[in-house]
């Protein structure tokens, strides 16, 4: 089984060179690097995550906290990660920058590490946050409004369960009951499956 150290060390060497003279520095998972209950799959880390080095942390760490609560499971038990490692950012009208979707080169250049570091931590489950992590684990036809709140086998092997992406609760108000119905589904599954 491959090391999750070895695996963060490979792709550092791999991304460093890819963009010379851009800030794009790397935010890796972060928790139970090891046989987790679950690894949390989200996009790309945001201004906050590259300033502290950490995914979901600053809003989307709220989120993650209002997640964990309504799963009764703790930070110490999970992994957490994102498919893109660097933050996909372009230049607003005002000269600031401003979080984007990650692109199609930046979604084929991190798909294989991120199967190589599901690989090295082994979660018992992988849950994904919204499309991107989803499609990117099962199939690209895959879409969130059809896969989430259900089980699906995953390309690394490993039962993955789809819920949408939390932030995305905040643009459409009508998904926060959809959500919390996924995430109820999700603990009662996890309940049955290892006696939690
Ligand atoms: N922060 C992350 O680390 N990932 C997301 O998908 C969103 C915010």
């Amino acid at each position: 089984m491959p090391n999750l150290s070895m695996v963060y060390q490979e792709m550092q060497d791999f991304f460093k060179p890819l963009w010379p003279g851009e800030d794009k520095p790397l935010v890796l998972g972060d928790g139970k690097r090891d046989h987790p209950l679950l690894m949390l799959i989200g996009e790309a880390p945001g201004e906050t995550e590259v300033i502290k080095r950490r995914p979901f942390v600053g809003k989307a760490g709220k989120n993650l906290d209002e997640f964990l609560q309504l799963a009764h499971l703790s930070r110490e038990e999970i992994f957490v990660s994102n498919v893109v490692k660097i933050r996909p950012a372009e230049r607003g009208a005002t000269g600031r920058l401003r979080n984007r979707a990650p692109n199609k080169e930046e979604l084929s250049l991190f798909t294989p590490w991120l199967l190589r570091e599901i690989e090295a931590v082994q979660p018992k489950a992988l849950v994904t946050l919204g499309n991107v992590p989803l499609k990117a684990l099962t199939e690209d036809k895959a879409t969130i409004g059809d896969y989430h709140g259900v089980w699906h086998e995953s390309r690394s092997g490993i039962p993955l369960f789809a819920l949408y992406h939390p932030a995305s609760i905040i643009y459409r108000r009508a998904l926060a009951p959809v959500y919390e119905q996924d995430v109820m589904q999700l603990a009662a599954s996890l309940t049955i499956g290892t006696g939690k």
